[in-house]
Formats: C-alpha cells, sequence, structure tokens
C-alpha cells in the first residue's frame, strides 16, 4: 500500500502517476485506467481545496472471486460535508468548481464510499475492479 500526501497541485499529479501505474499492474483496461485516474484526480482535487490537504492512500486489492482491483482512499481533516446527498448531486458546489468532481467520480468506478461529518473530516473510498 502506497500512502501519498496531498498539500499541493504538484502531490495531486503525483497521485495520479501513482494511480496509473498501480492500476496497470493489476491489469486494468486502459480506458478503466483512464477512468480511474480521472476519479482520483477529482478526488484529490477536493481533499487539497475543500479540506485544506491530507492523504491518498493506493492499493492492490482481490475480489473474492479473484478478481484483481485498486482501492484507493483520500481523507482530510478538514471541514467536512454537512448534507451528503447534496454534495453527490451533479452540478452542486459551494465554490467555483463546476460541482462535478464527486457525482463524476462516482460514476467513474465500480465501489464508491463517502464518510463526512461536520467538523470531523472527510473520507472517501472508491474501487476500480479488472474485468
Ligand atoms: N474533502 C472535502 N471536504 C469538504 N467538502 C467537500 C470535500 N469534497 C467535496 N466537498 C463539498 O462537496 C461539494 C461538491 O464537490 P464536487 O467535487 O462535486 O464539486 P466542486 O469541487 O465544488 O467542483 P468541481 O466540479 O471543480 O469538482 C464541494 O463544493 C464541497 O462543498
Ligand atoms: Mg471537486
Amino acid at each position: 500500500m502506497d500512502e501519498l500526501p496531498i498539500h499541493s497541485g504538484d502531490d495531486v499529479v503525483r497521485v495520479r502517476q501513482r494511480v496509473r501505474t498501480v492500476a496497470a499492474q493489476n491489469g486494468l483496461s486502459l480506458v478503466d485506467q483512464t477512468k480511474l485516474v480521472t476519479a482520483a484526480s477529482e478526488l484529490a482535487r477536493n481533499t487539497l481545496v475543500h479540506g485544506g490537504g491530507g492523504v491518498a492512500r493506493i492499493e492492490s486489492v482481490k475480489s473474492a472471486n479473484g478478481r484483481a482491483g485498486v482501492k484507493l482512499h483520500f481523507s482530510d481533516e478538514g471541514p467536512g460535508i454537512a448534507d451528503i446527498d447534496l454534495a453527490l448531486t451533479d452540478r452542486w458546489t459551494t465554490g467555483t468548481g463546476l460541482g462535478l468532481g464527486l457525482s463524476g467520480s462516482r460514476r467513474l468506478v465500480d465501489e464508491f464510499e463517502l464518510n463526512s461529518k461536520p467538523g470531523a473530516g472527510t473520507s472517501v473510498m472508491v474501487v476500480k475492479w479488472s474485468r
């Protein structure tokens, strides 16, 4: 498992690169690699911009039936999210973005779990399986 800090735009680039490498190592197709890297990019950017920085964990995983995959975990100790359903709505944003980062990421991966509480930070876990 890799643990990468997210405190700058350069860190986001490093997360993207590492996710691409691990996705390729686990046999994800080029299209699926790009989907996962795109999701990772959005989630890492949220960690940086909304969460005030945090950490990314990148892990190779195996499903019960032996399928390889990549699990990503992004966590921060920022302000958290008051209404998670709203945050996952297309085009909803508290900032100046398009509000498509979370909702778009969810569509690009196979598993998506968002945990957050106001004042208690945010944690997002995603998995993409090879097929
Ligand atoms: N790690 C986080 N900590 C706190 N709030 C967050 C976090 N991630 C997302 N949010 C909240 O959820 C909203 C929606 O996030 P989303 O990524 O979909 O849109 P955005 O970041 O505002 O715009 P963009 O389309 O550029 O990503 C954000 O505006 C922010 O209020
Ligand atoms: Mg975003």
